[in-house]
């Protein structure tokens, strides 16, 4: 495999000038804008990589619910926004199949929307309620095993994350739009309601309806793994359905699916967790079935009820004894920011002519697009990249946990993941943007050396354009530039 890192976009240098700090969750790690920025084994760690024979490294093969993944890098869950029109499968395969022969194990589908209406936190999502439509994915899931990958659907639910609370172009459109929710909004949504920047129409759920939307996530699995599916992934964070379940801040309901005084927070979203995970097994069976567990640790200060990071290891756990197969823990919010997507201001794509239509549509208008612009760029502030940003959690998961933990989040060299491995925080990584940077990605990271760094330079510019629909692609010309030449190198053959 080709490891040559001679003209690599230099993240270190991009993640100074963000301001990124030297946290290193107990990966080896050199601070940025030293002399190890330069060296080919790159900034991220220091130590040689002279490991004991027989230690796990990213090349070897694991064990996902009784199906083989032949290698433990996985591409984490991207949104396609491929949509569901005719071209749909097509654009699906475009985008996945690069990677799955490139080498890389397991292939997360980006969040897939079960019911038929609501529910996309952003345009021109997928729908997975169909199973005509579904079985159509077939063609997808049939050229990701050519070439030996695994692909899981990742499944969704937006809940209060949804378009029709934060997209003025979609109310406008919808003017009787509601959108389901766990519990009445907390006040600071209600606030942001009053002052017109959001607007809630929530339809709480009763008991009945929360078992029919955890059918509704069964019925979508069933229809994925008749397409050829190898499994199933949750967005149980990110702000989704599954989160606010979970969430103390969000979930106040008195019924089965609420949290008791007496019982540890979280304790209401386990059991819709374990709602969801019974109708998988009817519809789906054994299917290997995955979730993202929130520690909501990013939340702001205002906000004081949460799920800590000691919350979310008990959530994990205990979803683990329900029977999941694998978990991905990852630190966020209680709102929708850039703790999930840790990195730079994207100057570049709130600057780009051919989105600012979009823009104005998605926020109301201009002004308040520049205003969305501002908060983003007071958040980059907050929230730089840190290399493996969700270790220490999934560390603390894992040792919990009898289940594979997956860790995803600021990963981009090779020698993090085998020090990730080797140290037990997990047992399978994954990268989110850099494989939109290159799809082909897993050809150079799969049997390299410790120094081989991915191009993304977590700009964010890929982020923002999502809010109108634009699909998940690198838009930062230094970075697609520096991709053709590789390729031309053939480093991705
Ligand atoms: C544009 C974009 C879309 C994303 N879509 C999803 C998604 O559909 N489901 C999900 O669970 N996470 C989603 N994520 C989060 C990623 O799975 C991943 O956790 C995050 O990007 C951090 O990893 P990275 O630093 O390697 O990019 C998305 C991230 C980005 C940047
Ligand atoms: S625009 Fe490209 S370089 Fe920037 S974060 Fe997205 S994929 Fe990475």
């Amino acid at each position: 495999m080709a490891t040559d890192d001679s003209d690599a976009v230099d993240p270190a240098a991009v993640d100074a000038r963000a301001g990124d700090g030297t946290r290193t969750n107990g990966v080896s790690a050199a601070p940025s804008g030293t002399a190890a920025d330069e060296s080919t084994t790159g900034p991220e760690r220091v130590t040689g990589g002279s490991r004991p024979p027989g230690e796990v490294t990213l090349d070897d093969p694991v064990t996902v619910g009784g199906t083989t993944v032949s290698n433990r890098l996985y591409r984490a869950p991207l949104l396609e926004c491929a949509g569901n029109g005719p071209d749909a499968v097509d654009t699906l395969v475009a985008e996945l199949e690069p990677t799955a022969a490139s080498g890389v194990g397991l292939v997360f589908q980006g969040a897939s929307v079960v019911t038929p209406e609501g529910g996309c936190v952003a345009p021109n999502m997928t729908r997975v309620h169909d199973p005509e439509f579904v079985a159509g994915l077939s063609q997808l899931t049939g050229a990701i095993h050519d070439h030996g990958g695994r692909i899981f659907l990742q499944l969704a639910h937006g809940g209060l994350r949804s378009q029709a609370v934060w997209h003025a172009g979609y109310r406008e459109d919808r003017p009787d739009h509601s959108e389901l929710a766990v519990s009445r909004p907390p006040w600071q949504l209600r606030a942001l309601d009053r002052l017109g920047l959001v607007d809630l129409a929530p339809d709480v759920m009763s008991t009945g309806a929360v078992y029919d939307l955890a059918d509704q996530f069964g019925r979508a699995a069933g229809c994925a793994v008749d397409a050829g599916y190898d499994g199933i992934h949750l967005s149980g964070a990110n702000m989704g359905i599954l989160q606010q379940f979970c969430s103390p801040l969000y979930n106040r309901r008195d019924d089965e699916f609420g949290t008791g005084p007496d019982d540890p927070p979280g304790s209401g979203g386990v059991r819709f967790l374990e709602a969801v995970h019974d109708a998988v097994r009817d519809h789906a069976g054994s299917v290997p079935l995955v979730t993202k567990v929130p520690a909501e640790t990013a939340a702001p200060r205002f906000v004081r009820r949460h799920l800590t990071r000691a919350d979310a290891v008990r959530v994990a756990t205990r979803v683990a004894d329900i029977g999941y197969d694998a978990v991905a823990p990852v630190e966020v919010s209680t709102f929708w920011d850039m703790s999930v997507v840790r990195g730079a201001y994207p100057e570049r794509a709130w600057e780009a002519a051919d989105m600012q239509a979009g823009y104005a549509a998605a926020f109301g208008g201009p002004l308040r697009a520049r205003v969305v612009a501002a908060l983003n760029r007071l958040q980059s502030r907050r929230f730089p990249r840190e290399p493996a940003w969700n270790a220490d959690l999934c560390r603390a998961v894992r040792d919990r946990v009898e289940v594979p933990v997956l860790c995803e989040g600021g990963v981009r060299e090779r020698g993090t993941c085998d020090d990730l491995l080797a140290d037990g925080a997990c047992d399978m990584v994954g990268m989110g943007r850099p494989f939109y940077a290159e799809p082909r990605l897993g050809a150079r990271l799969l049997g390299a050396d410790p120094g081989t760094r991915a191009l993304c330079e977590s700009c964010n510019n890929c982020t923002v354009p999502q809010v109108t629909g634009a699909p998940g692609t690198c838009r930062t010309p230094s970075v697609v530039r520096a991709r053709a030449r590789r390729d031309r190198r053939g480093s991705y053959d």
